[in-house]
C-alpha cells in the first residue's frame, strides 16, 4: 500500500477513536450505539494500544466497573443516560453500582488483555489488577452457564452471541411465541440506519420477549431455568476457549493458581466436536432445549481457527465458503437461501470476525489464507470507509459509519505493516 494512503487512514482511524471517546470508554459509533459495549470495547482497546497504551488499559478497566457481584460482565454498560437507544436502563432494570443490561457478550477480554500486554509489557500491573475480575467472569460462564459441567456454555439471547441477527438463531426463535403481555415499545435503531440493514420487527418482538422474561425472573439462575431460548453458540464457545487459554498464560506469568483454568479448558476441548456436522465439515451451534445442531451454519463456525479447535477439513470447508464472494469472509454463504447481502450478520463481512479468523489461521500456519482475509479487510476499508460491516458482493459500507471496532482493526491489524 502507498504510504500516503496508509498514513491518511491511520490518522482517520485514530480520529474516530478520539471522537467516539466518552472519557474512559469508547462508544461503538455515535448515535446508533451511545454506550459502552462489552466485546466492542475489548477489541477497540487493541486500536488504542497502537498509539495510547494507557488509554487502552483504561478501556477494559472501565468495562469491568460494570461487572456484577456474581462475576458477569454485562453486554452494555450505561455509564451515562442517552435517549437515542432502545432498550435502555429503564427497560433492563439491571446492574449494580452502574446501570447495565442483564445479559453478557462473547468473553474476548482475556485474549485482548494478553494482546495488550504483548504490545505494552509495561502494563503488567494493570493486567494483574484485571486478572481476578477476568477469572470471576470466566467462572460465572463455566458455572451459571454450564451448571452440569458439559464443557459447552449456554447463551440465552441472540444479543449475547454478538451476532444478533444471525440466521443461526431463526429456528430457535421460531420455537417460542411473542409474549402476549409484551410492553409496547419503539425501536430506535431504525431511525439511525436503513431498516433493510437491521433485524425485522418480528425478530425484535422475540428479543424483547426474552428481555422481559429475564427481568421478571431477576436475571441469574432463574432466568437460565426459564429461558425459552438456550443455545450453545459455536462462536461464544470458541472465544471462551481461546480466552481461557490466554488467561492461563496470564495466570502462569503472574504466579496465580491455574488448576481451575486447566479443568475448564480440558472440558471445552472435549465437547467442541459436538458442533461438527460430519457431512459438510461445518460447525453448527446447538439448540440445548430441543437437542441437536441448528440448521444454519454461519461464519461463526470458523472461529474454531481462533480457538485452535478446528477439525481436519475445516480449512477446506472454509475455502468453499469463500467462493462467490467478491470480498471475504461473508457471514453467510453467498448461495445459501438465507444469504442477505445487506442485513447484518446474514451475509455482510465484518472486520472483527475477519481478524479473529485470520489470526487463528495464521497461528496454525495457514498464512496464505490468513493474508487473503486481511487483504480483503484492508480493501473494504480503503474503498468504503470505517463502516460497521460491508456488502460481500459490492464492497459497499453498511450500518453505522465511523465505527470504532473497524477503526481499531485497521490500526491493530488490517492496515498495519
Ligand atoms: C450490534 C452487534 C454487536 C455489537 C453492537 C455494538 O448489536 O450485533 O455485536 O456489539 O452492535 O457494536
Amino acid at each position: 500500500m502507498q504510504s500516503e494512503t496508509q498514513k491518511q487512514f491511520d490518522e482517520a482511524a485514530r480520529d474516530i477513536l478520539r471522537r467516539n471517546d466518552r472519557g474512559g470508554y469508547t462508544v461503538p459509533t455515535a448515535g446508533l450505539y451511545p454506550f459502552q459495549w462489552n466485546w466492542d470495547s475489548c477489541l477497540v482497546a487493541l486500536g488504542w494500544a497502537t498509539f495510547d497504551p494507557d488509554r487502552a488499559w483504561l478501556e477494559i478497566e472501565t468495562l469491568f466497573k460494570g461487572q456484577w457481584a456474581n462475576g458477569m460482565v454485562p453486554h452494555i454498560v450505561f455509564h451515562q443516560p442517552d435517549d437515542g437507544y432502545f432498550p435502555g436502563p429503564d427497560v433492563w432494570q439491571a446492574g449494580e453500582a452502574i446501570p447495565s443490561s442483564g445479559i453478557t457478550q462473547p468473553p474476548i477480554a482475556a485474549s485482548c488483555v494478553r494482546m495488550l500486554l504483548d504490545l505494552d509489557p509495561s502494563g503488567l500491573e494493570r493486567a494483574r489488577g484485571l486478572l481476578p475480575k477476568l477469572l470471576a467472569w470466566h467462572r460465572w460462564f463455566h458455572t451459571e452457564r454450564d451448571p452440569d459441567a458439559t464443557g459447552l456454555v449456554t447463551t440465552l439471547h441472540p444479543w449475547e452471541t454478538g451476532m444478533d441477527n444471525s440466521p443461526a438463531w431463526d429456528e430457535a426463535l421460531a420455537e417460542f411465541e411473542v409474549s402476549p403481555d409484551l410492553e409496547p415499545y419503539a425501536r430506535r435503531d431504525t431511525s439511525h440506519v436503513d431498516s433493510a440493514e437491521r433485524p425485522s420487527d418480528r425478530d425484535y418482538d422475540r428479543y424483547m420477549t426474552l428481555v422481559e422474561t429475564f427481568r421478571a425472573h431477576g436475571y441469574g439462575p432463574a432466568a437460565v431455568q426459564h429461558s425459552p431460548f438456550k443455545v450453545a453458540d459455536v462462536g461464544t464457545n470458541a472465544i471462551l476457549l481461546r480466552a481461557d487459554r490466554d488467561l492461563l498464560a496470564l495466570a502462569e506469568r503472574l504466579g496465580a493458581p491455574t488448576q481451575e483454568l486447566r479443568d475448564w479448558i480440558a472440558r471445552s476441548e472435549a465437547a467442541f466436536e459436538l458442533f461438527l456436522e460430519p457431512q459438510s465439515g461445518l460447525l453448527h451451534s446447538i439448540d440445548q432445549l430441543r437437542g441437536g445442531r441448528l440448521a444454519a451454519a454461519t461464519h461463526a463456525g470458523f472461529l474454531a481457527f481462533w480457538a485452535n479447535a478446528a477439525s481436519d477439513g475445516l480449512e477446506q470447508a472454509f475455502e468453499g465458503w469463500l467462493n462467490d464472494a467478491d470480498f471475504i469472509v461473508p457471514s453467510m454463504r453467498v448461495h445459501d437461501r438465507k444469504f442477505d447481502r445487506k442485513r447484518y450478520w446474514r451475509g455482510p463481512v465484518w472486520a472483527i470476525t475477519n481478524f479473529l479468523m485470520a489470526r487463528g489461521l495464521e497461528d496454525h500456519g495457514a498464512s496464505e489464507l490468513a493474508e487473503r482475509v486481511r487483504n480483503d479487510s484492508r480493501k473494504l476499508i480503503v474503498r468504503s470507509g470505517f463502516y460497521e460491516y460491508f456488502d460481500p458482493l459490492s464492497g459497499q459500507g453498511l450500518g453505522g459509519a465511523e465505527f470504532s471496532w473497524t477503526a481499531a482493526m485497521w490500526l491493530y491489524w488490517a492496515g498495519a505493516d
